[in-house]
């Protein structure tokens, strides 16, 4: 059982379900409006049970899931949602030792997920213009351990990215269609590119850019919508309120030497993604080796 160590982040619940993260101190304590609860109590004992606070008020201590820490960190930009968020380290192809490109760093979002998700042999290079998003998104790694797998670049993206053949590159700004060149010197062969936008007119520039710089295929513009439920077994119902909308996600894949154009985007306006259950030439598994007369 993993117990709660020095430096180590955890997440305190309380009963009206308001959350605090706490990075462990010897000899500190977390005073809350219900009384106090010191670092020293917490420190080499198990997570994922109730402790007290001085008064005898109950408090939740947890481990923080990766979508808690994107959500809580200290932030002074637009940070990504958890559902953007998690479906773009799948849909990036992205697992330990994977090297990926993401810009900009912003306040670390989506930077400490994608760190999560390559550590411990991989990469993230994390760019930033801004000098002091880059200084909270450095606090918020080191917070959560996570530097040490990342690293930050104060620079515009305009002059270029300093790698190549990285697995995967990341949008996160207002004109993703003006770096193009840069991802294309950047990415692998093959390589997966993503964004995320907040308007459809922003769609149609990237989807246009992408297009016409001739080396990108499978261009895919995806919405998750998430709604999240009451968790009561006899009025289960959805919450009155939902987030409706944060952003579209665009994809597709770097493919060297360029493309013919009759290729990729011709196809994208007959069907739709690559979920084409009802496709004829849709085979579920893998690719079968035909029997040897
Ligand atoms: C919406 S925030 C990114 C949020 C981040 N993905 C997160 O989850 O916390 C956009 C950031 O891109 C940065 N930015 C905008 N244009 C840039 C450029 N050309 N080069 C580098 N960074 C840029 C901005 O300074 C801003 O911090």
């Amino acid at each position: 059982m993993e117990l709660a160590r020095e430096g180590m982040l955890i997440l305190l619940v309380s009963r009206e379900r308001k959350q605090r993260l706490i990075q462990l101190k010897a000899g500190k304590e977390i005073h809350t409006s219900h009384g106090i609860i010191r670092h020293d109590d917490l420190i080499g004992q198990p997570l994922g049970r109730e402790v007290r606070t001085h008064l005898g008020y109950p408090f939740l201590v947890v481990e923080p899931s990766t979508a808690e820490l994107v959500r809580l960190i200290k932030r002074n930009t637009q940070i990504m949602f958890p559902k953007d968020v998690s479906y773009v380290l799948t849909r990036l192809n992205l697992f330990a030792g994977k090297r990926v490109i993401e810009a900009g760093t912003g306040s670390g979002g989506l930077t400490l997920a994608l760190a999560r998700q390559v550590m411990p042999t991989g990469r993230v290079y994390s760019y930033e213009a801004n000098p002091q998003a880059q200084k909270l998104a450095a606090a918020n790694l080191e917070q959560t351990g996570l530097l040490p797998y990342v690293e930050l670049k104060l620079r515009d993206i305009a002059a270029g990215f300093d790698e190549t053949d990285v697995d995967a590159l990341f949008l996160d700004l207002r004109h993703p269609w003006e770096y193009l060149p840069q991802v294309q010197q950047a990415l692998k062969p093959g390589g997966f590119f993503g964004a995320i936008v907040p308007t459809t007119n922003q769609v149609s520039a990237l989807v246009d850019a992408l297009q016409r710089q001739g080396c990108f295929a499978f261009i895919e513009v995806e919405e998750l919508l998430l709604r999240p439920y009451k968790a009561v077994p006899a009025r289960l119902r959805p919450m009155d309120r939902m987030v409706a909308h944060t952003g579209y996600l665009v994809f597709a894949r770097h493919i060297a030497g360029g493309l013919d154009p009759t290729w990729a985007w011709m196809d994208q306006r007959k069907k739709g993604p690559f979920f084409e259950e009802e496709d004829e030439d849709f085979a579920p598994g893998f690719e079968q080796e035909a029997d040897e007369e």
